[in-house]
């Protein structure tokens, strides 16, 4: 049994098959939907949420219908995960009861505690440390519009948890990766060594090296989920790293732009940038539940019984 935590969970070869997997997907979601359907028939995954959702929860949830299985939401207020009952009990339960788990959490090691005690695979949906989902769509979407080996992906901004799958994702797949971030908030330097020793990797701090020659440029909100209380202090920090139509001068003129939604117009991107030609942000977004049908028919979709129904026989009743 396999979860999916991080881009460490895959090998390249792993990474190829799921890009080549969502491509194969979206394709028959198109061709031949009643086929799909049957990938995942009667399967289920629990949709474990501690911070709000529109991509991931829609995603997650319409991929599962359209693989044949059914999701069920659980909201922050719903299971209190490590509050109302603990983290290792819940594992265990939803284990008795679905064939996967899914979650959204604000310190990673939540989302491998489920794992510890799930007998189920469990994928993040978003932790303090990785989005390993997002960056499967975003590498799809390089993919689709300029390829992958030999290209460059620059990311400008927060060196947080898109940074760290980001990076880790494009070194697995031979795509060229260059950040730049503010001082203070560059990636976690277990993350940099890791993505150095598979690919090309820099972190710089000036924006306009990090996007020169760069096939996409990509950027995430300055402030993420849970840290709400600096804002204040992120909104001096990041206005030099904003994507804007003076710094795309600087990437290939054909080069496109993303973002992993939401958005915070304005901030770390503008209007004209994110509305322009170049953006294929909406078709990244899409691609989330392409790629994410690729995660789930790898993880859920074998047929080995990954249900840990009790086996035990009813006593005869006196
Ligand atoms: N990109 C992303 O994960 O979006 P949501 O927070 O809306 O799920
Ligand atoms: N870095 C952002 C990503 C949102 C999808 C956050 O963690 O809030």
């Amino acid at each position: 049994m396999r979860d999916f935590l991080s881009i460490n969970d895959l090998s390249p070869d792993d990474a190829q098959y799921l890009i080549a997997e969502a491509v194969r997907l979206k394709r028959e979601l198109r061709d031949n939907p009643a086929r799909q359907r049957l990938a995942l028939e009667g399967r289920t995954l629990a949709l474990v949420f501690e911070k709000p959702s529109l991509r991931t929860r829609v995603s997650f949830d319409i991929g599962m219908y359209q693989l044949g299985g059914h999701a069920v939401y659980l909201s922050p207020a719903e299971i209190g995960l490590g509050q109302r009952e603990s983290v290792g009990d819940i594992a265990r339960v939803l284990s008795r009861m679905c064939n996967g788990i899914m979650a959204r959490v604000f310190d990673h090691a939540t989302v491998t505690g489920l794992a510890e005690y799930a007998t189920v695979p469990v994928i993040n949906g978003l932790s303090d440390l990785e989005h390993p989902c997002q960056a499967l769509a975003d590498l799809l979407t390089l993919h689709e519009h300029k390829g992958l080996a030999g290209h460059k992906m620059a990311y400008l901004g927060d060196g947080n948890n898109i940074c760290h799958s980001l990076m880790l994702l494009c070194a697995k797949l031979g795509v060229r990766f260059a950040a730049a971030t503010p001082e203070g908030y560059e990636p976690l330097p277990e993350f940099v060594h890791a993505a150095k020793e598979l690919g090309e990797v820099e972190i710089v701090r000036d924006p306009k090296a990090a996007v020169q020659d760069a096939d996409a440029v990509y950027t995430d909100v300055w402030t993420s989920m849970g840290q709400e209380a600096e804002t204040a202090k992120r909104n001096e920090v990041f206005p030099a790293y904003q994507v804007n139509a003076e710094l795309m001068r600087y990437a290939k003129p054909d080069a496109i732009v993303l973002h992993d939604l939401p958005a915070h117009r304005g901030e770390e991107i503008t209007d004209e940038v994110m509305d322009s030609p170049q953006s294929v942000i909406f078709d990244q977004a899409e691609n989330r539940l392409h790629a994410q049908k690729a995660v789930l028919v790898w993880l859920l979709g074998t047929d080995a019984e990954r249900l840990s129904f009790a086996d035990t026989p009813l006593a005869p009743s006196a």
